[in-house]
């Protein structure tokens, strides 16, 4: 097998062969520096025309920004590199050539780079964001299989709406109406009852109008769902789960972080407990910094939000939701049913709302009024409702939102960042 620019070590004082893409160029008369990127890494590679020859030397001079090439050189430790290596170019070959590349070292709008997400993903900074995306899937398999969580596939073609019908993705499926998942969780709940402890990851649709920082069309969510487990340790497995994401972050990407120029503190302080308060405790602290813009069974919005995570260094719990404000299927207060057994998780920094969770009505007759009440069909929810019929146990669950956390994660400003190929209003290409 080739080596990478990632295990290039192991190969230091010995010669290697690369392939590899020319990210950068300088050159004087004598000596070229190339920066070259294989994706795994970045790297430089030197060319001293002493060393190469008259016609090696003029044809590196040459290279354009993004041509693919085979680079052979031996790898010397360079304690100056980020990467601890730099490769002294013996010899190299032109794969293919690339002209006039669209993305250059100068600034371009918003909109351009959108256009050429298909080769923007190639910039450093795209890299760092699309690895530490990987990172947090990976050590999402990681925390749930620990805990002996199944992972649970759920499907993309549905008839039925879990979080409202308002914002649905409607298409045929043959003669039937169908549409596109807004959230697994439905499906989790089956796969509770079956296999106790299960968590779904996959694509998640809202035909929402919204053009924010936080909002996407199409989003991966992770949503775990677990049988026998009550409202407040609902709250322990999302905090452990976050402050695990945030803790292989640090671990695993620590040359990102850099590229990114993430304030590493902020990510070190996301550590189990994290604080909660009640709707009524967030709306009276709303209304004490002036906010007199809502009352009792108004939503937050992303200033509230904002406001209030502002006062903490950690991610906070909104708990106890009125029920008028939240899905069917959440479990009622039994002390107050005006409030639901919820909970918002509500990142630092202005990230917003990452994750949305609750205990789960497992009682047959309340769930059935319950869906007569949003006026959502029986017939739909016949196979939920049976769920309630044979051995119903309590049990909760919770969906955390991947590219919020990726951004938050990252210290990245948008979410459009933060997935390869973003699925915004009014944008479907590339
Ligand atoms: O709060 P939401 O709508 O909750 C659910 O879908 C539940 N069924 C989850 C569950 O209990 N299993 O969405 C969960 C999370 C939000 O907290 C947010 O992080 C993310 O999904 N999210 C979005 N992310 C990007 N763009 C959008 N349009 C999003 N809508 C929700
Ligand atoms: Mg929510």
């Amino acid at each position: 097998m080739k080596t990478t620019i990632s295990k290039i070590g192991a190969s230091a004082g010995k010669q290697v062969t690369l392939g590899a893409w020319l990210a950068h160029k300088r050159s004087s008369g004598k000596i070229a520096f190339l920066q070259l990127r294989d994706g795994t890494g970045f790297i430089q590679g030197v060319v001293v025309k002493a060393e190469v020859g008259e016609e090696l030397f003029a044809q590196a001079k040459n290279l354009t920004q993004e041509t693919s090439l085979y680079v052979t050189g031996v790898v010397q430790t360079d304690e100056r590199s980020p990467s601890g290596y730099e490769l002294t170019v013996t010899d190299f070959t032109v794969i293919s050539e690339s002209h006039d590349y669209p993305i250059t070292p100068k600034e371009h709008g918003t909109e351009f780079l959108m256009d050429h997400r298909h080769v923007w993903l190639r910039s450093k900074r795209q890299q760092a964001v699309m690895k530490i995306r990987d990172q947090i899937i990976n050590a999402t398999y990681e925390f749930f299989h620990e805990h002996d969580f199944s992972k649970l596939d759920s499907p993309i073609l549905t008839g039925s709406s879990p979080e409202g019908t308002s914002e649905l993705f409607a298409t045929k499926y043959f003669d039937e109406d169908a549409f596109l998942s807004q959230s697994g969780q439905l499906y989790a709940e089956a796969g509770a009852m079956a296999l106790g402890r299960v968590f779904t990851f996959g694509p998640t649709f809202r035909a929402e109008k919204s053009k924010t920082r936080r909002h996407l069309i199409e989003f991966w969510m992770i949503e775990p769902e677990m049988a026998f487990v009550e409202f407040d340790e609902n709250l322990e497995w999302q905090e452990n789960y976050v402050s695990h994401l945030a803790a292989s972050v640090l671990k695993n990407n620590q040359i990102e972080l850099k590229t990114l120029g993430r304030d590493l503190s902020k990510l070190e302080a996301i550590q189990a407990p994290f604080p909660r308060i009640t709707y009524d405790e967030a709306l009276a602290f709303l209304h004490e910094k002036g906010f007199d813009d809502i009352s009792w069974g108004d939503d937050f919005g992303s200033p509230h939000e904002t406001a209030i995570a502002e006062h903490y260094e950690k991610p906070v719990f909104i708990t106890h939701y009125p029920t008028s404000l939240k899905p069917f299927y959440m479990q009622p207060d039994p002390n107050r049913p005006e409030v639901v057994l919820c909970a918002d998780l509500i990142a630092p920094e202005g990230y917003g709302e990452i994750i949305g969770g609750s205990e789960r009505i497992h009682d047959y007759e309340l769930l059935k009024q319950r869906i007569s009440e949003h006026n959502l069909s029986e017939e739909t929810y016949a196979w939920y409702l049976d769920l309630r019929k044979y051995g119903s146990v309590p049990h909760s669950g919770f969906g955390l939102g991947l590219e919020r956390t990726v951004a938050w994660l990252s210290g990245v400003e948008h979410v459009r960042e933060t997935i390869p190929f973003p699925r915004l209003l009014n944008r479907l290409y590339p």
